[in-house]
């Protein structure tokens, strides 16, 4: 199996690498010039192809071969990177490849989603601050999302809740939706979304899904699984 971790060498990235070698698969990486460094634990294990993740050459040769495109769909600068790198891969990943985004819950598929007063005041006021000075467009991550959505690809998108740093609990639980009751504790490890992300590539079920995820030991997930 030949993986493409396009966003490689941010927190989620840098995970999704080394779940990809356990697995024995082959990576070819992509991030930007300045953040190669970033790669260095990896040298000799991977192939690093550094240029910006909306640059569509960098990322035609960089999915060239591969089974498999692992795509983090970060909405900064407000030069549309978000929707430009998931076009570049829809656009360039070998037919039949396995396809696989990740965001936030704030993305919504269907307008199913119900989100707490909480949640919506946190993202509105993010997206308004982030267009005041610029550094961040959200509503281009939800461009970038329509495209896939609306794609014939094999592609999922993976909905990580609140993240956090430490060891993996395991393979993260998932709903269709968020305000799905196994959804509350709004949190995941970042190791554990980097997992649920390469394991998607190998469950057929998640094809043309977008799941909302949330660590399998929270407080909503337990309590759940209490149920069944
Ligand atoms: N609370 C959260 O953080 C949260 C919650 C839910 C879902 N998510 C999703 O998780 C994914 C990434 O999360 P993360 O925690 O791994 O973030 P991260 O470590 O900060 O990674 C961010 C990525 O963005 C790139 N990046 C940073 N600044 C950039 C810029 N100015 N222009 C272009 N690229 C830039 C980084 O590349 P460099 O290494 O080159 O800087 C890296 O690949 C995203 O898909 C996000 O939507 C995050």
């Amino acid at each position: 199996m030949k993986v493409c971790i396009v966003g490689a060498s941010g927190k989620l990235g840098k995970y999704m690498v080394q779940h990809a070698l356990d697995r024995g698969y082959e990576v070819v990486a992509v991030c930007r010039e300045r953040s190669v460094e970033k790669l260095d634990d990896f040298e000799g294990r991977i192939t690093v192809i550094p240029g910006a993740t909306n640059d569509r050459e960098v990322i035609d040769s960089a999915v060239a071969g591969c089974d498999g495109v692992l795509v983090v769909l970060v909405p900064w600068g407000v030069r549309d990177y978000s929707s430009g790198t998931a076009q570049a891969v829809l656009d360039y990943a070998p037919p039949g490849a396995r396809l696989v985004f990740s965001c936030g819950w704030h993305i919504t598929r269907d307008g199913k989603d119900v989100y707490s007063r909480k949640f919506r005041w946190m993202v509105g006021a993010f997206s308004w601050l982030a267009r005041l000075f610029r550094f961040a467009d959200i509503d281009d991550q939800v461009e970038a999302c329509r495209r896939v959505f609306a794609s014939d690809t094999r592609w999922t998108v993976v909905r990580g809740s609140d993240l956090e740093e430490g060891e993996s609990q395991g393979l993260p639980v998932w709903s269709w939706h968020v305000g799905d009751p196994i959804l509350e504790s709004n949190l995941t490890r970042r190791v554990d979304f980097a997992l649920f992300m390469v394991e998607a590539l190998q469950n057929d079920q998640l094809i043309h899904e977008a799941p909302a995820i949330v660590g399998c030991r929270t407080t909503s997930a337990l309590a759940h699984a209490r149920q069944d």
